[in-house]
């Protein structure tokens, strides 16, 4: 049996790969910090699913969860999901909320990958995938900190990927666009080319089954914003200066 440990597995797109991977019969090993949410999400769907009482900024706790989840099958697969962003833009950062996306949405990767590593490089196999972001590309007003995280770990898992091929360890950058799950529900701004959460998890699999060094959905949006990635940045600043952002903070 296959094993895979997705960090926050509890609600949204974590959720919909746990029961995708479940249903396609792995063992899967989820963390959240909410055991409610958990129970929730997974009323009936629950066999092969275990869940551990994590918060992701905890090096040590993740650790102990993803040792604890491999220890009598290994693993095969660890994805990097969790994550946090803003209710609002903002122009001035909440520097406080800043800095904890900084300790889940980068730090809880790093964490997330070297505990797995430790049970992947001993066995020389193993695939580790993050969750970044369309948001990663560029610089994105009014959400600078959750770009800043989506685009260090692009960079990183870039880094990795070259890196662990040695060890046939296989490294993913999954980055979505707008994904209907409960942090995007909080968003006071248009969403477009939305996403159901059950249809990207699809889609995630199936990039992951193919060992993709990168990938973006959907094609058409992430096309658009890969291409203004690589604009001048005086075109960029000029194009992004055209629609105002809805500061809904400010
Ligand atoms: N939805 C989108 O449009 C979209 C687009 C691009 C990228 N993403 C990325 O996709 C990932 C999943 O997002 P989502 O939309 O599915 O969000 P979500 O529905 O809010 O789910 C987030 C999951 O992460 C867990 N989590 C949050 N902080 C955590 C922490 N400190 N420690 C452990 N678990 C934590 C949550 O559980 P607890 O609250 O119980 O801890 C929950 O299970 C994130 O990395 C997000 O940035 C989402």
């Amino acid at each position: 049996m296959k094993t895979v440990f997705i960090t926050g597995g509890t609600t949204g797109i974590g959720m919909e790969l746990a029961k995708l991977y479940a249903k396609k019969g792995w063992k899967v090993g989820v963390c959240g910090r909410d055991r409610l949410k958990f129970e929730e999400s997974f009323q009936v769907e629950r066999d092969n699913v275990t869940f551990y009482k994590v918060d992701v900024a905890n090096r040590e706790e993740l650790k102990a969860a993803i040792a604890d989840f491999s220890k009598s099958i290994g693993l095969d697969l660890l994805i990097a999901n969790a994550g946090i962003g803003y209710a609002f833009k903002t122009k001035i950062p909440d520097f406080e909320w800043s800095y904890r996306m900084v300790h889940v949405n980068l730090l809880g990767v790093m964490y997330a990958f070297e505990a797995a590593l430790d049970v992947m490089i001993p066995r020389s196999k193993g695939q580790l995938v993050a969750i970044s972001s369309i948001a990663g590309y560029n610089g994105l007003p009014g959400v600078s900190a959750y770009s800043a995280t989506k685009a260090a770990v692009q960079k990183y898992c870039e880094s990795l990927h070259l890196d662990l091929r040695q060890f046939n360890i296989n490294v993913t950058t999954i980055c979505p666009g707008f994904v209907d799950t409960p942090l995007t529900r909080a968003n006071q701004h248009p969403m477009p080319f939305l996403v159901e959460a059950p249809k990207a998890a699809s889609l995630i699999y199936r990039a992951v089954e193919k060992k993709k060094m990168i990938y973006a959905f959907p094609f058409f949006f992430s096309s658009i914003v890969r291409i203004l990635g690589i604009l001048p940045r005086t075109w960029y600043r000029a194009l992004m200066s055209i629609k105002s952002v809805n500061y809904s903070k400010d």
